[in-house]
């Protein structure tokens, strides 16, 4: 499981990753085809850039698009509720 640390590092024109809603993508080659061109992913590369991508208010087809370079998640927030800490300690 990657930690937004590691997801930082990518951030240079030739290795981009970003994160939506918990989820990494690895968009370096999805630069050239992007239809809001490839400045704006180097812009938010490494970073969170979940409302930057809602405020776009990309369509369907850019969140099935979107699936292709998922490829990890982050730590959610639900792993850090206590409850959850708990079951997974056998408590
Ligand atoms: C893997 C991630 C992304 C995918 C697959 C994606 C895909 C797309 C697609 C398919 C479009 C065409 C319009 C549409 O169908 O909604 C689009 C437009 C656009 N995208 Fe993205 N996008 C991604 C990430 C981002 C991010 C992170 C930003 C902002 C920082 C962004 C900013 C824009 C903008 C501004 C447009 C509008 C371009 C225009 O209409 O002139 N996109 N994107």
């Amino acid at each position: 499981m990657y930690t937004l640390q590691e997801v930082q590092k990518h951030n240079k024109p030739d290795d981009v990753w970003i994160v939506r809603h918990n989820k990494v993508y690895d968009v370096t080659k999805y630069m050239d085809d992007h239809p809001g061109g490839s400045s704006i992913l180097i812009e938010v590369a490494g970073t969170d850039a979940t409302e930057a991508f809602e405020e776009t208010g990309h369509s369907e087809e850019a969140r099935d698009e979107l699936v292709k370079y998922h490829i990890e998640d982050l730590p959610s927030e639900a792993s850090c509720n206590p409850w959850n800490l708990h079951a997974r300690w056998g408590q």
